[in-house]
């Protein structure tokens, strides 16, 4: 029997490829492994929970503000041995994430094959988003199967030389997530406490954001929000400690936001599929968000996710307080833009990516 290992420690990478784990273990004849690196630890263990998967291997590796450094050399050090004694004929890793580089680098170093989820993204921006341009340039140099969510990531993938035959476009596993998570009868204290309103979803991490960009994004907000006692803001506030100090010191008082510990994932994409707009420096957001028809304001310089900018659901606006305090408030008051903007449009796929991912790799597999 073949053996695929999966290795994630995020909370992005976890919502995508649980639903992977699970369509690979009904495969009867791959024997499929998980192991998580926690390099995040609540905000993995409790997607872990909801797609009930259960990791064989945990590396443990998070600490309180972790360096890139420490997430490198901790992996490096801690997974060598599980691939020693696993010995699996594939390591699937996803994305872009620290995580996902240093899995790939080890699998180089012991020789053992990767296939690449999500690949094919780019800015061809090194710096932004830091470091997961990176990290996703240097897993598609070592990557032997490259799991393209898109035509256009394919594209890239081939401008950059990478063998066609071992592209394949598949379709975003996002939207497989989305496909379980977003229900009809969902209800929640916190739809019923912006019942009266319209609810602005909020989320912040980037690293590249982190200090004086994370504060212009938040000082735009408030003014937004304060100007408009009609709206309500739910922000679901990310756990690094980094984060938290700059919205503690810039949105404290501010009376229709709440701040709330991370929404777990059913709760964040069914408040998604119902509220007003989003203002996100997120990855994941940008695609679930047109398939679901929400309006987001991408406060990053840059995107690697042009197809829900050409969807007309995602804008970027940058991290400059000017540019977007004036888009925010735009989109409140001007119901035309905001109709244009949240029509429902899914450039990301049918649902189904990850029956095909499983599907290649089996076929894959025989050849080995
Ligand atoms: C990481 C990824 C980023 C991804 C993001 C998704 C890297 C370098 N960054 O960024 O690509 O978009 O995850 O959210 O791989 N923390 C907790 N509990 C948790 C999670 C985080 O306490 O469950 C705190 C810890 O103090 C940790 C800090 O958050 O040190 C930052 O976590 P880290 O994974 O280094 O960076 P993210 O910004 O989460
Ligand atoms: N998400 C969640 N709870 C939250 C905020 C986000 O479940 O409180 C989900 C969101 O719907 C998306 C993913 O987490 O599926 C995005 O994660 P994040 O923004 O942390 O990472 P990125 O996608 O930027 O790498």
């Amino acid at each position: 029997m073949k053996k695929i290992m999966l290795v994630f420690g995020t909370r992005p990478e976890a919502i995508k490829m649980c639903p992977l784990v699970n369509e690979l273990k009904i495969r009867k004849n791959i024997q499929t492994t998980v192991c998580v690196t926690g390099q995040h630890r609540e905000m993995l263990d409790a997607v872990l929970n909801i797609f009930d998967v259960e990791a064989q291997y945990d590396l443990g590796i998070m600490k309180e503000k972790q360096t890139l450094f420490d997430i490198t050399t901790e992996i490096l050090n801690k997974i060598q041995p599980v691939l020693e004694k696993e010995k699996p004929d594939i390591v699937l890793v996803h994305g872009d994430t620290t995580t996902t580089f240093s899995t790939a680098l080890a699998c180089y170093y012991k020789g053992i094959r990767v296939g690449h989820v999500e690949a094919g993204l780019r800015t061809y921006c090194a710096k932004s988003p830091y470091p997961e341009e990176f990290n996703r340039q240097a897993v598609s140099v070592i990557a032997d199967y490259h799991f393209a969510p898109t035509a256009l990531a394919r594209e890239n993938l081939i401008k950059e030389g990478k063998r066609e035959e071992r592209i394949f476009v598949t379709g975003n596993t996002a939207i497989d997530a989305l496909k379980t998570t977003v229900r009809e009868d969902f209800s929640h204290e916190l739809m019923d406490w912006a019942a009266d309103s319209r609810l602005i979803l909020i989320t912040a991490h980037r690293r590249e954001n982190l200090g004086e960009p994370m504060r212009r994004m938040f000082r735009a907000v408030r003014r937004v929000l304060e100007e408009h006692p009609d709206v309500k803001a739910l922000y679901p506030i990310h756990k690094n400690p980094l984060v938290r100090s700059v919205a503690e010191e810039e949105l404290n008082g501010c009376e229709n936001i709440r701040i709330v510990e991370p929404l777990d994932v059913i709760e964040c994409h069914n408040i998604m599929a119902r509220c007003y707009l989003v203002l996100t420096d997120s990855g994941g957001i940008q695609e679930e968000a047109p398939s679901l028809g929400k309006p987001v304001l991408v406060m990053r310089g840059t995107t690697e996710r042009p197809e829900g900018i050409s969807a007309g659901t995602l804008k970027l606006v940058g991290t400059e307080e000017k540019t977007i305090y004036e888009n925010f408030k735009r989109l409140l008051e001007n119901e035309v833009e905001y109709r244009s903007m949240s029509e429902r449009k899914n450039p990301y796929g049918d649902g189904f990516a990850c029956k095909r991912i499983a599907d290649i790799l089996e076929q894959q597999l025989e050849k080995i």
